[in-house]
């Protein structure tokens, strides 16, 4: 069944805690955390300390995406804060393999996201050594932009080598998800969907959050 992963960058900010809860009654499967640093996008969020505060607040999944540059300084504080997977962006990371065996050594899951103008080649060395490839289907940096059609394509591309090789990696999917949007990323392969404002922004989450779980490959 697929996952769904709302951004708690949709969520009242200044309520982070009932953010959370509300995902986990409304049955989402991960919460999705954006870790903006200004620097390798344009602004800025949350912290370690927040997913810190966070942790007691619930058992769900953490799924830390960090859009922050030189990420291999901060990935053991995120670590001791609690995250359950922790995804970097290929763009910003020197030493990939080095940076994915730190998470996984510190017993978290690991991921690598790339922007829409990046090309797949960029992760496909990597893939025996992820849990998670994150596709962004918007330029990282704020939530409520449109869906970029392209990256329907790079979705199929990664999942034609995923089933091929027979690897146990999600693919997600980050950026302009609705349920039109997400739908077509299902059937072009995509396991897990993020999405913020869409989620929080739904008349009833828990309903919008079922009708997503139910898409499959075959539409
Ligand atoms: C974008 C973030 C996304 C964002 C998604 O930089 O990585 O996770 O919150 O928000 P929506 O779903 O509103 O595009
Ligand atoms: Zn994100």
């Amino acid at each position: 069944m697929i996952k769904i992963s709302p951004s708690m960058l949709s969520a009242d900010a200044s309520n982070l805690g009932e953010g959370l809860l509300q995902l986990e009654r409304c049955g989402a499967d991960w919460a999705h955390i954006d870790v903006m640093d200004g620097v390798f996008v344009p602004n800025i969020t949350i912290g370690q300390h927040v997913v810190r505060a966070l942790r007691p607040v619930s058992d769900m999944p953490f799924d830390v995406h960090l859009m922050i540059v030189n990420p291999i300084k901060h990935v053991p504080d995120f670590l001791s804060a609690g995250s359950d997977m922790i995804t970097l962006h290929v763009e910003t990371t020197e030493d990939v393999e080095k940076s994915l065996t730190v998470i996984k050594d510190g017993g978290a899951k690991a991921g690598l996201s790339l922007n829409p103008g990046t090309p797949i080649d960029s992760i496909m060395p990597y893939l025996d050594m992820l849990d998670l490839v994150l596709i962004m289907s918007v330029q990282p940096g704020f939530g409520g932009q449109s869906f970029q059609e392209h990256c329907l394509d790079k979705i199929s591309a990664i999942r034609n080598v995923v089933d091929e090789r027979k690897l146990a990696v999600d693919i997600s999917v980050d950026g302009g998800i609705n349920r039109g949007t997400g739908r077509r990323c299902v059937e072009a392969g995509a396991s897990v969907l993020a999405a913020g404002s869409s989620l929080f922004g739904a008349e009833d989450m828990a309903e919008e959050i079922k009708l997503w779980k139910g898409f499959s490959r075959t539409g």
